[in-house]
């Protein structure tokens, strides 16, 4: 394949788009919509338009931050490695305790975005692409093309997964990191095991070099039996990157903590590229305790799978199409454009996902919130799609 500064598009697939875009001008920086000072401004807003976990982080990661802040906040007056309880060292253990692993396979991050970024930053180039989906969660792409490096983005199939067939096709041909996101922001949907491992196998056996980056952010959310973490795949090979963070089930975005797990060669060539000093000490100690606490964790996932499972029952009954959801969100066919539906949903009080083109003519992701916040949510969407709530229930 050979690249141009020109955009190309080509179609694959089911309404799938794959599409190169050399364009090496960053975009204008804009603060996304869902953030303006209007919606923030509304009394309480429901916010179910960033996939975040409503419960917050479990008793016992919060106290562990509550004590780090110290008496009168001394706390963080100092860094992060000032303490045995707050140094990256205490959690990379942590991590590795809970998976497994050695803590010279995890990498941590401000966020998952930082490990998202490093990967790009040291794997993507002008000749060695990017290859990703579309829509797929697209911090990706969006700093490939701020550094300048080529991507290549490939159509969903007609199930709405990632088109694991064009993405290795296009990934052989000298892609220097393939970006999969399982389960997928926004459709919600799962590849098994047995799926992903061929994907991997397939891609590296054409291409030894690339390197495969599949984010696992919604993992802990998934109920299908044949979803499986990529964790101890990437241990083992020099060229997998398993990305979790700590943003969605362990309840804790605002803390902005996750982590990379690969194999040491990896975790040691990624290293020079990873800003470091970026966590926090509040942060890095709710991180620790939470990783560890897995019934926590547990319990979220069956609070989120109900109210995710009350809220799709709603809509099918309703007579609306969704996807079979294995996250903290929920993809489903309104019949409607999306931007009509949240306009309408936000004049109600309720903020709900942005556009993924090329779905948005008639989808919306909706984030699940609590239970008595999906009920509230339900009877403002049956006012927005004129439908009687009642009878959906
Ligand atoms: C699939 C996926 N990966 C990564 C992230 C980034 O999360 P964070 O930087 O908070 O870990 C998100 C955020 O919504 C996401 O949906």
């Amino acid at each position: 394949m050979s690249f141009s500064r020109r955009a190309f598009v080509k179609t694959v697939g089911l309404g799938g788009v794959a599409a190169f875009s050399g364009s090496y001008i960053p975009r204008t920086y804009e603060l996304p919509e869902f953030w303006t000072a209007e919606l923030l401004a509304q009394e309480r807003p429901l916010l179910l338009h960033n996939n975040e976990n409503p419960a917050g982080p479990g008793e016992r990661a919060l106290a562990a931050a509550r004590s780090t802040l110290g008496e009168g906040g001394v706390g963080v007056g100092r860094y992060a490695m000032s303490s045995p309880e707050t140094n990256e060292a205490g959690l990379r253990r942590a991590i590795a305790d809970r998976f497994g692993v050695a803590p010279g396979n995890v990498i941590l991050g401000l966020g998952s975005t930082q490990v998202l970024r490093t990967a790009v930053q040291a794997y993507t180039s002008s000749t060695k692409p990017l290859v990703t989906a579309t829509p797929t969660y697209e911090e990706c792409t969006q700093y490939a093309e701020l550094i300048g490096s080529a991507f290549t983005e490939i159509g969903l199939n007609d199930k709405m997964q990632l088109d694991l067939d064009e993405m290795a096709a296009a990934a052989r041909e000298g892609a220097g990191l393939v970006f999969l996101n399982n389960p997928n922001n926004p459709t919600a949907t799962i590849h098994g095991e047995d799926a992903v491992m061929g994907f991997i196998d397939d891609v590296l056996t054409a291409s030894p070099d690339t390197t495969i980056l599949v984010d696992e952010a919604y993992h802990d959310y998934a109920t299908d039996p044949n979803h499986r973490s990529q964790i101890p795949t990437a241990v083992k090979n020099p060229r997998v990157l398993a990305a979790r963070t700590f943003s969605k089930a362990h309840g804790m975005a605002g803390f902005r903590v996750g982590f990379g797990i690969a194999h040491e060669d990896m975790v040691q060539e990624l290293m020079p590229w990873h800003s470091r000093m970026t966590l926090n000490t509040l942060g890095i100690a709710a991180a620790k305790v939470s990783i560890l606490d897995t019934g926590r964790l547990e319990a979220e996932s069956v609070r989120n799978t109900e109210a995710r499972q009350f809220t799709i029952d709603w809509f099918k009954n309703a007579g609306f199409d969704a996807t079979d959801s294995q996250t903290n969100f929920i993809f489903v066919n309104t019949g409607m454009a999306a931007q009509e539906f949240r306009d309408g949903a936000r004049e109600n009080g309720v903020a709900v996902g942005r556009n993924f083109p090329p779905y948005e003519k008639d989808w919306a992701r909706i984030s699940i919130g609590t239970m008595d916040e999906m009920r509230q949510a339900v009877e403002v969407f049956a006012k927005v799609l004129r439908i009687n709530a009642t009878a959906a229930a």
